[in-house]
């Protein structure tokens, strides 16, 4: 154990949406770390949550939060936009970042960020809550003992129906967001699906967006906490399809959508197919419970399957999967890769979609 790992951890939170406030409560549950400090623009909030948390320094401005010379850690809870000017600021710090999906809004600042964390020799962490539930979890235990054989086929999605997080939001921004529900909910499904396959590498990808409902105001949600305005109408996709290669010959198949005319409410998945065996996630409406199935035989005869799962610990999980990365002895090992790569395949499916024909991630 390091000298590090005995010093209480000082964490600065900026933002004060739902990612914000799930942090800020992870944090808090964590032994030896306290939250110092909190940003964000909404006043009243700001207020209430210095309150609700016992947070002593609050501020407007994240590049006030972040001129304090007595923090360790940094969690970017922000729009996309504002992800990487404020991870690399706190990298040249000294700090280590811990940020919230989507780790950019484009490859390019995704990279400066990965550098970022490399130069300074900091931790960078992307949040991935849901590659932490329990029934992920119990999948990933199946494909690494080997029970599904070689995985050379996988679907995964992330689809709602009613879900864009409100129209003249960031999120609606194609220059604030980066893009729409691909990079907001299909960059989870993504990185469900390739943790799941064990990281292979994306060679190519083929896609196409659509923007059929956001354009004419419809399909906007109608629960869930107003997101910052910022005035822009709706520039993104509401639905988007890729269709991916692996280096090593598997196929993967992406969807995700704010808004279709289909049976989904607020509903993700992935499906593997195997040489050995199959599996499939299927979460509607954010349950935990008789999710996963698996698909094999016995002697011939086809079985299927319902494996008990726990619910998994979401954003708890990351914070402390972080929490320990920092408190490690190899920082090295936690700067951001993963995030990029997921960065590196949106980027190229929007690419893909404007082009309209398949685009290489291959190096050339
Ligand atoms: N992992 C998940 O399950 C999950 C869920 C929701 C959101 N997110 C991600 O979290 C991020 C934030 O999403 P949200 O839904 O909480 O958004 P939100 O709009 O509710 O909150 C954004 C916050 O950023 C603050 N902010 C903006 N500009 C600022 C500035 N200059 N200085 C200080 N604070 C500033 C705002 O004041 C606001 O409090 C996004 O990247 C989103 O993709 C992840």
């Amino acid at each position: 154990m390091t000298e590090q790992a005995i010093q209480p951890l000082r964490v600065g939170v900026v933002g004060l949406g739902f990612a914000g406030t799930t942090h800020t409560r992870a944090y808090q549950q964590v032994p030896g770390v306290e939250v110092i400090g909190l940003a964000g623009l909404e006043a009243d909030r700001l207020a209430q949550m210095g309150e609700e948390f016992s947070i002593p320094h609050l501020y407007a401005q994240w590049e006030d939060l972040l001129a304090r010379d007595d923090l360790d850690v940094v969690s970017v809870c922000t729009p996309n936009f504002l992800h990487a000017p404020i991870a690399i600021a706190a990298l040249q710090g000294g700090r280590h970042v811990l940020c919230e999906k989507p780790l950019a809004r484009t490859a390019a600042d995704a990279e400066a960020m990965v550098e970022a964390a490399k130069a300074a020799g900091r931790v960078l962490h992307t949040a991935f809550n849901h590659r932490a539930r329990g029934d992920v979890a119990t999948l990933k235990g199946f494909v690494d003992a080997g029970l599904l054989g070689r995985v050379y086929y996988a679907k995964a999605y992330w689809m709602r129906r009613n879900g864009i997080p409100g129209l003249g939001s960031w999120f609606t921004s194609k220059e604030l967001a980066g893009g729409g529900p691909l990079i907001d909910l299909g960059v989870h499904a993504l990185d469900q699906a390739l943790y799941l396959m064990g990281e292979p590498e994306i060679t190519t990808v083929s896609a196409t967006t659509y923007a059929e409902y956001g354009p004419r105001g419809r399909g906007m949600r109608r629960v869930g906490n107003p997101k910052m305005q910022t005035g822009s109408g709706y520039e993104v996709e509401d639905l988007a399809t890729a269709y991916m290669r692996t280096a090593d010959g598997a196929t993967l198949l992406l969807e995700a959508s704010w808004m279709v005319q289909g049976s989904y409410d607020d509903d993700f998945g992935v499906t593997l197919y195997g040489s050995e065996g199959g599996a499939e996630i299927d979460v509607r409406r954010y349950g935990w419970e008789d999710t996963l199935r698996v698909f094999t035989d016995q002697a011939g005869v086809p079985v299927e399957t319902r494996p008990a799962s726990v619910r998994g610990r979401g954003h708890q999980a990351v914070v402390e999967q972080f929490v320990d990365a920092v408190r490690s002895d190899d920082w090295s090992a936690h700067t951001g890769q993963e995030g990029l790569n997921r960065a590196r395949i949106v980027e190229a499916c929007y690419a893909s979609a404007q082009k309209g024909r398949e685009v290489s991630l291959a190096a050339e």
